[in-house]
């Protein structure tokens, strides 16, 4: 029976400590949370991020957009964030409406308060190994690794998936750390086969199962970063967990791990813009 990774427990440590440091700064850190249209899931998120907020002492702002609101006028509202003082993080829910472009909507908001990391600027940042905010949910899993004393230096660390968000900057952080990184995707003909050779395993597609236990090496660590709904529209991730926490050393939970851990990274990461305001 693998070690659960407890990624809610971990996530309430580390916001007490942002809620502690944010009580020395001279102002509260600030969050502006931005919504366009009715997507549920998206709703879900927002609400507990302005949970976060408070619980952590953070002023937040939301700023819930009809569906059709213009690509011009959720960037004008950007542009009037990036000047208030008393914002240091910006986030703009994804995703947007058809219509909207995406991209252009990220590069509008100030990379120094881009504290979902998904600006060019703190992506690059990333990938060449300097300063600059990190994406939450990669972020998280690496102070999951840490905190359980799981170093990737000289493992095979295969993540499947290959998005802007999670499996590119998972990659990156894992190899910075030393791991030996394989990115697999929809499209890796041997999946099962790749997956087997992981020492460290993570699972960022999106699909029911689809990483099931004898994909997993006996004694592997098994990340599940997914959020996807089963057949009785229960929250499960990508990893067949019943019987694949009879063959890994250690597993995330779905839910309780690696999601709790994204929302604290973000508070962390709204700490740490304000921190650097404050000089
Ligand atoms: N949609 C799904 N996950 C995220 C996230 O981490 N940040 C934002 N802005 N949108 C998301």
């Amino acid at each position: 029976m693998a070690t659960i990774l407890d990624g809610k427990a971990l996530a309430k440590k580390v916001k007490e400590e942002v809620k502690k440091e944010a009580a020395s700064l001279e102002r509260v850190p600030g969050l502006a949370v931005i919504i366009v249209g009715n997507n549920p899931a998206s709703r879900v998120y927002v609400n507990s991020k302005r949970r976060d907020c408070e619980e952590c002492g953070f002023l937040s702002e939301e700023f819930a957009l009809p569906e059709e609101t213009t690509e011009a006028e959720l960037i004008d509202l950007i542009q009037t964030l990036n000047g208030r003082a008393d914002i240091d993080g910006i986030l703009c829910q994804l995703p947007l409406p058809d219509g909207i472009n995406e991209e252009a909507v990220l590069m509008a908001i100030d990379p120094e308060k881009d504290v979902d990391g998904f600006h060019p600027m703190n992506m690059g940042a990333l990938l060449i190994g300097k300063d600059g905010f990190l994406p939450c949910t990669p972020y998280g899993v690496m102070q999951i690794l840490d905190e359980y004393g799981i170093d990737p230096k000289g493992k095979h660390c295969v993540v499947v998936g290959r998005s802007n968000i999670v499996g590119k900057p998972q990659s990156i952080l894992l190899l910075q750390r030393h791991g030996t990184v394989t990115i697999c995707h929809s499209r890796t003909p041997n999946l099962g086969e790749v997956c087997r050779t992981a020492d460290i395993l993570v699972a960022a597609v999106g699909k029911v199962n689809i990483i099931t236990a004898d994909m997993i090496k006996p004694g592997a660590v098994v990340i599940d970063v997914a959020m996807n709904h089963n057949d009785e529209g229960k929250l499960c991730g990508d990893v067949d967990y019943a019987k694949a926490k009879d063959v890994a050393s250690a597993i995330t939970p779905v839910p309780g791990g690696v999601g709790p851990m994204t929302r604290a990274m973000l508070m962390k990461n709204t700490l740490l813009s304000a921190q650097k305001r404050q000089g």
